[in-house]
């Protein structure tokens, strides 16, 4: 493929205690992507994740953000370069207020309080949470949490947005809800976006791109439509149903 990719990973490889947990994986994704990053539970998607955004050092292999090598480089120096992510259990600091772990996130960027407050207001309008803005994030219910997450992603201005299982645990018409804000951020800002989902619905009809993990391996990768139909992706949920 030519073209000058947004993310590049070349022979990517992590192992915990013997355990796989990404081997020798390579894929690059172009600007203004939306990826799907699928694969059974323990399939080292995640771990996937911790590798990209730096918080877990590869064995070998190579990581190139807008082609700048990042393999060593800090989580949060990584995210001065452009890049989010989000955590699959989600850790809001629970004792501020939604608006101010947005505050958090945008102060990365933003060093001007004032701006930093209504960048975070209007962020806090894109995910619907602006009249839980006072609200201690403690008491959000599980999908606020889910937005808020996202939101503090978002507060930190990426042009890569990396996002763990948002939609894990929400209701259909609440996950319809997170595929429009997505596809509007992704439309509207050009926002690249990797989305690690088990909820099958959102991942086929968001994604321009499916990657299948299993075993730390790239079992598959390509359309929505071709990875339904690949007998490998089909045979390794069928197996872990089956198990
Ligand atoms: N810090 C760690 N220490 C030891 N083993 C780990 C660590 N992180 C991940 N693993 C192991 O690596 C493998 C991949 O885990 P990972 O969390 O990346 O999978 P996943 O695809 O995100 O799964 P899920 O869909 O359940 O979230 C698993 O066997 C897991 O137990
Ligand atoms: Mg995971």
């Amino acid at each position: 493929m030519s073209f000058n990719p947004i993310l590049r990973v070349e022979n990517l490889h992590k192992s915990f205690k013997g355990v796989k947990a990404v081997h020798n994986v390579s894929f690059r994704m172009r600007e203004g992507e939306i990826v799907g990053l699928i694969g059974p539970n323990g399939a080292g998607k995640t771990t996937f994740f911790n590798l990209i955004a730096g918080s877990v050092t590869p064995d070998k292999g190579h990581i190139f953000f807008n082609e700048q090598d990042v393999t060593s480089l800090k989580p949060h120096e990584i995210c001065l370069l452009g890049m989010a992510r989000t955590f699959q259990i989600v850790r809001p600091f629970k004792d501020l207020t939604t608006l101010d772990n947005v505050i958090i996130g945008a102060l990365a960027k933003e060093k001007n309080p004032l701006r930093a407050k209504k960048n975070a207001m209007e962020i806090l309008s894109l995910l619907d949470l602006k009249d839980k803005a006072q609200q201690q994030a403690e008491f959000l219910t599980l999908p606020e949490r889910k937005r808020l997450e996202v939101a503090r992603a978002l507060a930190t201005k990426p042009s890569l947005l990396l996002l763990d299982e948002v939609m894990a645990g929400l209701r259909p018409s609440e996950v319809d809800m997170m595929v429009g804000v997505l596809q509007n951020l992704n439309k509207q800002l050009g926002l690249s976006i990797v989305v690690i989902e088990h909820v099958m619905r959102a991942v086929m009809c968001l994604s321009n791109h499916i990657i299948v993990l299993n075993h730390g391996e790239k079992i598959a990768e390509g359309k929505p439509e071709i990875i339904t139909k690949d007998p490998r992706v089909l045979e390794c949920y069928l197996g872990e149903a089956a198990a």
